[in-house]
């Protein structure tokens, strides 16, 4: 397409001649379970989508994310990638190879946003760039998926949202849980009441691997000729080049946020979104460094606990969150709500809800003290079916792609997007409180309404 003078008249344009376009939006159905094994319910979306304009984005941090998340979003039809930024020479080369030898590239992200054929940037950096490029791309006019978590910092968010509010962005947070089949499916459950009352929620992420424990390839050629050290450092001590800081920064506390602001925060961000909560009231962790001890700052072992008030949406409830890159089990991810009813356990692809017997909590006494009659046989009682699996249909592209899809549809002007920084700041707070619940080895209250810390 020919390219507008200004950012903002380019993504005005787009939004006009794509509303048609959205009228087919994606909606989630269950598919008839005719001719399937019973209990197993099919979930699949409809909708078709051609789009008649590109939407030209930028990635900003070309690494392993990056290019998993500039490979979904030009699956979106009418997307192309059109520049890249990254501090390290190998990668802008590959972006190069694989975007195209005539897409922009280079190491200041500012070049990136003063470029007004660019309409949207994804953000994959390491956590502590998340805040400053996000705000300076709104204010440069630009859409922005922003990887998770949000900020790095539990300082740092309500400035996004600031940001957010005051442009009008198009801004939303890479956990693309929230927009997968699977959590639509869950929040549906849960608020037809299909587990009565929830009472406690559980999840894990298990890993035993070094790749798996953030041991990532060091590349050959890395020195400060190949690399913008300074400018990856930002305002952190300058501890000298130091390529495993570099390539393995989420084991380092200036850059990363832990096991829980990696794993932790997409278990909050399902949660979050399926029972329409702001998050809890009170963190508790523990953990420690057990196995990979390879200089890095941050445990590999790490149990969080968290209280939730109740609300309008939820009762009280309690979560109880674990990483485990030790874990000599499986490598596996798990996330589980509990009520009185029944539970279900959560996928992206697929929700297994499981009924059972429940009881009023008072004048069960009846229930102990009444003997059978001793000439009735044991008669066997009719009991709920086994579990219920709701499955996505074959073919289902996936949580990232939904991400991306949702995330292009606001770009163009259609439906929000599925998660703004309001929502990305409450996903992440609980994650980053964890790990400084471990590092302060005390309590941290958080107000999750107003967003400030409480006295402890
Ligand atoms: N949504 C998910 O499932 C998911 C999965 C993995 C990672 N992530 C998130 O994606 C982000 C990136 O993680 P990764 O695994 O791709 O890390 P990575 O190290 O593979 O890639 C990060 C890239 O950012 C570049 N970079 C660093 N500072 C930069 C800056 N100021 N400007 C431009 N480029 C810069 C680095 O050179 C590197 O190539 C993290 O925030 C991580 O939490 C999300």
């Amino acid at each position: 397409m020919s390219k507008n003078s200004s950012g903002h008249s380019r993504r005005k344009f787009i939004n006009k001649i794509t509303q048609s376009v959205l009228a087919t939006a994606i909606v989630p159905e269950i598919v008839s379970a005719a001719g399937r094994a019973p209990g197993i319910q099919l979930l699949k979306r409809s909708g078709i989508y051609t789009a008649n304009d590109h939407v030209q984005i930028a990635l900003i941090g070309a690494g392993g994310m990056g290019n998993a998340d500039a490979d979904t979003c030009i699956t979106v039809p009418g997307v192309k990638i059109i520049a890249a930024c990254d501090l390290y020479d190998g990668r802008l080369e590959d972006a190069k190879k694989k975007y195209g030898s005539d897409i922009f590239v280079t190491k200041d992200y500012k070049e990136i946003l003063s470029r007004k054929d660019i309409d949207a940037v994804i953000v994959a950096t390491p956590d502590h760039w998340h805040k400053d490029i996000s705000i300076d791309a709104m204010n440069s006019g630009k859409g922005v998926y922003c990887e998770k978590p949000m900020v790095h910092d539990i300082t740092e968010g309500s400035a996004v949202i600031a940001a957010q509010t005051k442009n009008k962005a198009v801004f939303q947070v890479g956990s693309q849980g929230m927009s997968s089949l699977g959590n639509e499916k869950a929040k549906q459950l849960y608020e037809a009441g299909a587990i009565g009352q929830l009472n406690y929620a559980e999840g894990f992420w298990a890993r035993n691997s070094p790749g798996g424990a953030w041991q990532y390839e060091i590349p050959a050629d890395a020195s400060e000729k190949t690399v913008d050290w300074k400018k990856f450092i930002k305002n952190n001590p300058d501890h000298g080049f130091d390529p495993k800081r570099f390539f393995r920064w989420r084991c380092y506390r200036d850059y990363g946020t832990g096991v829980s602001g990696d794993l932790f925060v997409h278990l909050f961000s399902s949660l979050h979104f399926i029972v329409s909560s702001n998050g809890p009231e009170k963190v508790m962790s523990t953990g420690g460094l057990r196995y990979w001890k390879d200089g890095r700052e941050v445990p590999d072992v790490l149990l969080g606990m968290f209280d939730y008030p109740q609300t309008d949406k939820h009762p009280a409830f309690n979560l109880s969150l674990r990483v485990n890159f030790v874990d000599g089990t499986a490598d596996s991810t798990y996330l589980r709500l509990v009520g009185n009813e029944g539970s279900m356990i959560v996928e992206w692809d697929k929700v297994t809800l499981t009924k059972n017997k429940s009881y009023p909590p008072t004048g069960n006494n009846d229930l102990m003290v009444n003997k059978p009659d001793p000439l009735a046989y044991e008669r066997k009682a009719m009991v709920n079916g086994d579990a219920i699996v709701y499955k996505a249909e074959n073919g289902y592209k996936g949580a990232h792609f939904d991400h991306h899809y949702n995330w292009i549809r606001a770009v163009r002007g259609g439906k929000p997007v599925i998660e703004d920084a309001l929502f990305g700041y409450r996903a992440a707070a609980p994650a980053l409180l964890c790990i400084d619940s471990y590092f302060q080895e005390k309590t941290i209250k958080w107000d999750p309404v107003k967003l400030e810390l409480k006295k402890s």
